[in-house]
Parts: C-alpha cells; sequence; structure tokens
C-alpha cells in the first residue's frame, strides 16, 4: 500500500535550512493529528559515533516533530560520513546511490504515512551519483518520484537572484514549483520586506511563509500544507 502524499524541500544552497524548516512543517502537521513523516535520500557528512551513524537531519527532524529518531533514520537510505556533495561522498565510500533503493524507501514511507516530506541534499543542483555507470541528479530522484516541490530561501541580501535562479533551472526541468518559504525572516527589515514581495514577482511563485530566526512553529495553516503535498 502506497497511500501517502509526499511533497519535496530545496533550498537555494546548502545550510540554508530545508532542514530547520521540514521540521517546523512536518510538526504542525503532525500537531493537526496527521500521520507525517520524513525521507531524504543522501545525506553526507554524518558523524559516526560509537552508537554507529548520527543521522543528524533525520534527527533533528524527529525531535522536533515528535518522531522516534530510529523511525526517522528509516528514510534516510544513504548515510556517508565525508562532508562532500553525495555523489563524491559515494565515490570515496564506494557506495553509489541507486535510484531503485531511492524509490523503495519512499514508497516504504508513503505506506507508513499520509504526508511524506521529503528533504533534499544540497541546493536543486547536486549530483547524487556521477561514475561511469550512472550519472544521477537530485532532479532525476524528484521527476521519477512525481513529486513537487517547495523553495526555502534565505530572507537576507541575495535572495532574489538565487531563488529567480532556482525556480527558473526547476520549472524548466518540469519540476512543479508549489511555493517559497523565507528563512531567518526579519519583519523589521525593510530590505526582507522587499525581498518577500521581488521573489513573488520575479517568479510568480508564492511565498507561503516567512521563518523567524529561532521559530518555533510555522505561520500556515495545517490544511494549507497538506493541499501542497499530492
Ligand atoms: N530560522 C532559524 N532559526 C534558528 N536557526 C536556524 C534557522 N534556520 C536554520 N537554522 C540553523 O542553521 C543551520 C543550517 O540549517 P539547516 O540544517 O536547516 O540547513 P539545510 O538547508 O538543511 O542544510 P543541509 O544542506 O546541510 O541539509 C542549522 O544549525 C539550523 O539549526
Ligand atoms: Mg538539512
Amino acid at each position: 500500500m502506497t497511500d501517502g502524499k509526499g511533497l519535496f524541500i530545496t533550498a537555494t544552497g546548502t545550510d540554508v535550512g530545508k532542514t530547520y524548516v521540514t521540521a517546523l512543517i512536518v510538526k504542525k502537521l503532525r500537531e493537526a493529528g496527521h500521520s507525517a513523516g520524513y525521507c531524504k535520500a543522501a545525506l553526507s557528512g554524518v558523524d559516526r559515533t560509537a552508537a554507529g551513524f548520527h543521522v543528524d537531519d533525520a534527527t533533528y527532524v524527529a525531535r522536533v516533530a515528535g518522531i522516534a529518531e530510529r523511525e526517522a533514520e528509516m528514510f534516510v537510505p544513504y548515510v556517508y560520513g565525508a562532508a562532500v556533495s553525495p555523489h563524491l561522498a559515494a565515490k570515496i565510500e564506494d557506495n553509489p546511490v541507486k535510484i531503485a533503493v531511492v524509490k523503495a524507501v519512499y514508497e516504504q514511507a508513503l505506506a507508513s504515512y499520509d504526508f511524506v516530506t521529503m528533504e533534499g541534499s544540497g541546493g536543486i543542483v547536486c549530483p547524487l551519483r556521477y561514475d561511469a555507470d550512472a550519472q544521477l541528479l537530485l532532479e532525476d530522484v524528484i521527476t521519477a518520484l512525481g513529486l513537487g516541490a517547495i523553495v526555502v530561501a534565505d530572507a537576507g541580501l541575495g535572495t532574489i537572484n538565487a531563488t529567480v535562479l532556482t525556480v527558473d533551472y526547476m520549472k524548466r526541468r518540469g519540476i512543479p514549483v508549489k511555493g517559497i518559504i523565507l528563512n531567518r525572516y526579519d519583519a523589521a527589515d525593510a530590505m526582507m520586506r522587499d525581498n518577500r514581495k521581488m521573489v513573488e514577482v520575479l517568479t510568480r511563485v508564492p511565498v507561503l511563509a516567512c521563518v523567524k530566526k529561532g521559530d518555533t512553529a510555522i505561520a500556515i495553516e495545517a490544511a494549507t500544507l497538506a493541499g501542497l503535498y499530492g
């Protein structure tokens, strides 16, 4: 049974706040009584602890959203120690990403939850595998799983360029962009308020929510969020 619906979370770059925002989204859905879970194809730069891997992004989302850590980690099929792009980490550790494995894990997630939020790696241009046998980009995963996506962008300086380029690239690749979420937003900052307007005008994609530093909830109705999944 694969009844669930999915949504992909990408960003204008690494460290922009995909995990932070994803955690708030999953938390909001779960607080509204929905069955909601987390999934990520490939995670690199993971610390190896005595207890094994510390699957940071999944662990963080689990903690914030109230999912058991072990349960969240089940849906991250590829975990690498090297803090480099997954395609390079996969080469170093001789464990290349296979689309069939990612698909199978995603389908398991869909069978386990009504709403699966899948976090990307890095920004939208991210090679997951690049060797003589296969070339797999992040966008191939989004397309293969038939997902629509949200773009997390920093609210500050440089975001107009980064967001417009990201959305344009996604549209050219046929990925439905459902909305933008601005992170580290400060409504007292006139530039950020202008950025919010300008990214909407130039991308023709709505800014669904603005997340401030330290926010513990996302200001968007659970029903609206649920409507983004497909
Ligand atoms: N709104 C926020 N308030 C406070 N801290 C934040 C906020 N957004 C992000 N951070 C912090 O900034 C860091 C980077 O954010 P995050 O891990 O969500 O980025 P990411 O896009 O998921 O990165 P990666 O590409 O590594 O997956 C983390 O330490 C996170 O806790
Ligand atoms: Mg992350």
